[in-house]
């Protein structure tokens, strides 16, 4: 897909990668661009940058998704691009529990970072394949193709998200949806600047939402399923499959160096 003369929206926009979704989509020429994000003054912020459209929006709520869909589409027109960016991340309490997170916790990530993406589906699906076809970005992240150090939620709720992008993909490839995954490893943001136990990811190189924006032009562009920023974890993903017993093993290595560091 080229995205220019396109009506998109992204969520998580107020910040992070989904501002620079925005801003990159705007550069190219989209027709229209519509920042949604929980923080209402940073939907608007980033939408005020660009002449585009805000919208409070929490991704956990259905009727949330659904009535910004109904609302863009009777004023911007038809949209062309949902990009499901919007996650969030919480630190196992315990570092060596693996079941240490609290019930809200996993009820939390589960509502974002899975039931987001679902909700847009549902949503979208209907009006999409009645005018035979759209396009899902879903942000997911390399924590759901391979793990997340000190992070059960996240790594268990974005292997989810990549599992629902496959289930979306294969079911409605006839009907003319196209579905990509961005994952991406460590990525400058409030995100992972808030979030202490996270260096093995930033270790392996850091990117700028900028870098990771670009990126997503030119998988979008392919439409490629699984855009991946960092290309060495496309290696990592044929290690893990060639040897599953062997990559645990050096996950649990990364680990102990990570605790002992
Ligand atoms: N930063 C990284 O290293 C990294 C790596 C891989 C994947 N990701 C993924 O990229 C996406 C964007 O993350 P980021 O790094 O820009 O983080 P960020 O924290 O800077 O931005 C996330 C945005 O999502 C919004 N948000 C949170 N819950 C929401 C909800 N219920 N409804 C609507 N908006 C909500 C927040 O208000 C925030 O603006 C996330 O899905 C994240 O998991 C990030």
């Amino acid at each position: 897909m080229d995205v220019s003369g396109k009506v998109v929206v992204v969520t998580g926009a107020a910040q992070g990668i989904g501002k620079a979704l925005c801003e990159r989509f705007h550069a190219e020429g989209a027709r229209a661009v519509v920042a949604a994000d929980l923080n209402a003054d940073g939907a608007a912020e980033t939408a005020a940058n660009i002449g585009g459209m805000a919208f409070s929006c929490d991704v956990s709520k259905s009727e949330e998704i659904e009535r910004m869909v109904e609302e863009v589409e009777r004023e911007l027109g038809l949209i062309d691009l949902f990009c499901s960016n919007a996650g969030v991340l919480d630190i196992d309490p315990d570092f060596d529990n693996a079941a240490s997170a609290t019930d809200a916790q996993w009820a939390r990530s589960w509502g974002v970072n899975v039931m987001g993406h679902v909700y847009a589906a549902r949503a979208l699906l209907p009006r999409m394949i009645a005018r035979g076809g759209g396009y899902f970005l879903n942000t997911v992240s390399a924590a759901g193709l391979l793990s997340q150090i000190g992070a059960a939620t996240y790594s268990t709720t974005k292997h989810a998200g990549i599992g629902f992008a496959e289930h979306l993909a294969i079911t409605h490839r006839d009907d003319g949806i196209k579905v990509s995954v961005l994952c991406p490893q460590g990525v400058d943001t409030a995100m992972v600047r808030g979030a202490s136990g996270l260096q093995p990811a930033l270790l392996d190189g850091v990117l700028s939402p900028e870098e990771v924006a670009a990126c997503v032009i030119e998988g979008l562009a392919a439409e490629r399923f699984l855009i991946l920023p960092h290309a060495q974890v496309a290696g990592y993903i044929q290690k893990k499959a060639a040897d599953y017993d062997r990559w645990l093993g050096g996950m649990s290595k990364m680990r102990r160096a990570l605790k002992g560091g």
